[in-house]
């Protein structure tokens, strides 16, 4: 079984409690879907009991149906996949019709992800939430900001504080998802934490462009897109890391090119205190579970009774 002896402990038979505290919530299990990558509801029901992950976080919706990018909207590459699907959605009143039940019906603990390209949008999409049988909201931050600051809200502090604090109204859970693209990403976790996230979500896609060699342009029809993979695990882990460092009692939650038990380890060990899986689920509809019982495996073998106990460890020696 490959199972190790350590400090003189038999480890053989150790059963880790999988169980992690996500800010107020406590998730059974510590391996999610990344918003974007596994529908707006029970898409990946056929393959994957969606019980027995910590959470199914949805792609990201607004008040409205919203049409996205025109196609082509996703290329692989090596390592990784570029995407520009542009926030394609019902509109949260179809999902909190159609979808929200019928992932509750499975059993499902849903975390829904909310956008806008206003304050006043993430504030409608809040509004329409309130009352919602939903664990937490994550607020997708790595939008552009069309009101007068023109950017990505989550590349400026204020803008974002100033968004997840309007967003209270939808009265749950916040998690606020930041993005890597620049280098105040610790100002941004400080900024959204003291508006009231109770965590952040660390990553969304890096900026990228593939070209189409027979063409010679850009390979999406929206030109860059998201890029996202193994190829961006190193980026998480190290924006997980510098987080966790300036800000030890912030909960994070780990996403950006998690494929095994092992990537997933990495993040709890940099500082997270669950994880989530996207591009992975592209190729294999497992992998969410896969992750799961990969990463209960490895921690077992670490001779760890708790999942909890991973998180930050990278920081006080390591395993
Ligand atoms: C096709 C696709 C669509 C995505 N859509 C969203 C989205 O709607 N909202 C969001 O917050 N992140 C979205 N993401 C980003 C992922 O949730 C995740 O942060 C990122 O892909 C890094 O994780 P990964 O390497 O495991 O995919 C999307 C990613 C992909 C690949």
């Amino acid at each position: 079984m490959g199972w190790r002896r350590r400090r003189g402990q038999d480890i053989s038979e150790v059963v880790v409690d999988p169980r992690v505290q996500v800010g107020s919530i406590q998730l059974t299990a510590p391996v999610m879907t990344a918003s974007g990558t596994a529908g707006h509801g029970v898409e990946l029901a056929p393959y994957v009991d969606l019980s027995r992950l910590g959470a199914v976080v949805v792609k990201s919706l607004s008040a409205d149906p919203w049409p996205g990018n025109p196609a082509p909207r996703l290329i692989g590459a090596p390592q990784g996949m570029l995407n520009a699907v542009g926030l394609q959605g019902p509109g949260l009143k179809h999902w909190l019709q159609h979808d929200l039940p019928a992932l509750r019906t499975m059993g499902a603990t849903v975390v829904v992800s909310i956008w806008g390209r206003s304050v006043a949008d993430y504030v409608a999409a809040a509004q329409a939430l309130r009352g919602a049988d939903v664990a937490a909201v994550e607020v997708n931050l790595s939008c552009p900001n069309l009101e007068g600051r023109r950017g990505i809200f989550a590349h400026d502090p204020t803008v974002s504080a100033e968004v997840v604090d309007a967003v209270a109204v939808c009265g749950r859970p916040l998690w606020a998802k930041l993005s890597p693209n620049t280098d105040r990403v610790v100002d941004v976790a400080a900024a959204v934490h003291e508006a009231g996230a109770e965590a952040v979500t660390l990553i969304n896609t890096l900026l990228g462009m593939v070209l189409d060699p027979e063409t010679g342009r850009p390979a999406l029809a929206a030109g860059g897109g998201g890029w996202s993979g193994r190829a961006v695990h190193p980026v998480a882990v190290r924006t997980i890391y510098d987080v966790h460092t300036a800000l030890p009692t912030l909960p994070i939650v780990g996403v950006g090119g998690v494929s095994d038990g092992w990537s997933a380890a990495e993040m709890m060990l940099a500082g997270a205190s669950a994880v989530q899986v996207g591009t992975a689920t592209f190729a294999d509809p497992r992998a969410p579970l896969r992750v799961l019982d990969e990463l209960v495996a490895l921690v077992g073998s670490h001779g760890e009774r708790a999942m909890a106990a991973l998180t930050g460890r990278a920081h006080r020696g390591g395993w």
